[in-house]
């Protein structure tokens, strides 16, 4: 008989902050009668009664490019889930990562960041960055806090970092890298996609700039592409203002209205999903066709410690190191599959398997992996449907090795 896998979720995952302050900035009294969501507000310009009053400020903005009332009230939700001085929105998640680089650095700049950083992030280190002149030194995905230190020169301007890292979902002492980082002058940046503002606050542990994909969980229906980054220091917030308005970058309103709303119920959904990814992880690592789980919040999994010492919770994106196999079995395991999609982005209410063995040859230090390595997204769908669906998919990846 197949046993019933059990929800497992540490307690910490159940506060309620978040949950609470995200939901009662909509219903804050002293604004008069008017809808809980702000209106779409479609409009590159915006009429004056008088000349006198195009010139005046506090009658709020002028041109859309400025941003309107849902692209305002998600900013000044954001900044409050980040404890963010301020918060900005740009076109997509990579858009969040270039931007505070752009802003930040200059020519004979050099960037220390992980191996296993987020593919797209890597090709703009390397190509545009690159031939402006600023260089990238890598780090072991995961090492050792003093190893990363130790790879510090006088040409490293700023450390990106993204914990746990792409893919192979390694973690970083974040709080020691921003202390030290901050003692020897260098900046601090992390993608903290998979924590989603939620499960770890950057700012709060001495990281200078905070972004993520709202893409992903914030937006939490894959119907739209952003970024958000959030500052504590009004002195890094001026460098990545400006580069925003030199740039020319916003987004639509829709898509703006469509991420508030997202943003609402973020918590409920980041904590199901993890409780569904968890019962799904578990089940998984039991299995023999399972070498190895990469899920920092599964206990006995390389970095759960950093992750239980510093997380309140947990994405549903966890890697599956398969025990052998090549391709064909992998297609043959995600062909068996009905409930899970073949798609690349994550955060929505739908679940997702990919393939990423091929992925990994781009390192400079490709991991040594027992066997082929699966990517899952967990979603909002009943757990145990999930589980049956992977059964199906081990007996077709069974049936591919025989
Ligand atoms: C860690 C991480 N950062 C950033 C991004 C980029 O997000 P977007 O798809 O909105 O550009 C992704 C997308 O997969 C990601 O996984």
């Amino acid at each position: 008989m197949k046993a019933e896998p059990q929800p497992s979720v540490p307690a910490r995952m159940t506060d309620r902050t978040d949950r609470t302050r995200l939901i009662a900035s909509a219903t804050r009294r002293g604004k008069g009668r008017r809808p809980v969501a702000p209106p779409i507000e479609r409009a590159s310009t915006l009429l004056n009664d008088t000349p006198g009053a195009m010139r005046d400020d506090s009658q709020g903005p002028v041109y859309g490019i400025e941003d309107l009332s849902a692209a305002r009230e998600l900013r000044d939700l954001l900044c409050d889930l980040e404890g963010a001085a301020d918060a900005w929105l740009v076109p997509s998640g990579l858009a969040a990562v270039t931007v505070p680089l752009t802003a930040l650095l200059r020519h004979g700049d050099e960037v220390l960041t992980t191996d296993a950083l987020y593919g797209p992030s890597r090709r703009f280190l390397r190509r545009h960055l690159g031939a402006r002149g600023i260089t990238t030194a890598f780090h072991a995905a995961g090492a050792a806090t003093d190893d990363i230190l130790a790879a510090i020169t006088d040409r490293t301007r700023l450390l990106l970092i993204e914990s746990p890292a792409s893919l192979t979902f390694e973690m970083l002492d974040v709080p020691a890298l921003a202390a030290a980082c901050r003692a020897r002058g260098v900046l601090t940046v992390m993608d903290n996609t998979w924590a989603s503002g939620l499960a770890f606050k950057p700012l709060a542990f001495g990281v200078d700039v905070s972004v993520q994909a709202v893409t992903k969980y914030v937006a939490g229906h894959s119907d739209l592409l952003m970024g958000s980054i959030a500052v504590a220091d009004p002195k890094v917030g001026r460098a990545i203002a400006e580069t925003l308005e030199d740039l020319g970058w916003r987004v639509s309103p829709d898509d703006a209205w469509l991420a508030l709303r997202g943003l609402r119920t973020l918590p409920l959904r980041y904590l199901e999903q993890a409780r569904s990814a968890r019962m799904v992880a578990d089940w998984l690592n039991a299995r023999p066709e399972v070498a190895e789980i990469l899920y920092p919040a599964l206990p006995g999994a390389a970095g759960h410690d950093l992750w239980a010492r510093d997380y309140a919770g947990a994405a549903s994106l966890f890697g599956v190191v398969m025990r052998g196999g090549g391709e064909a079995a992998a297609h043959a395991l995600m062909t068996a599959l009905k409930l899970f999609g073949l798609g690349y982005s994550w955060g929505g209410f739908e679940s997702l398997i990919t393939h990423e063995t091929g992925q990994l040859s781009g390192r400079r230090w490709p991991p040594v992996l027992a066997g082929q390595l699966l990517r899952l997204h967990v979603g909002l769908e009943d757990p145990h449907d999930l589980i049956a669906d992977l059964e199906s998919g081990l007996a077709a990846w069974r049936a591919a090795l025989s």
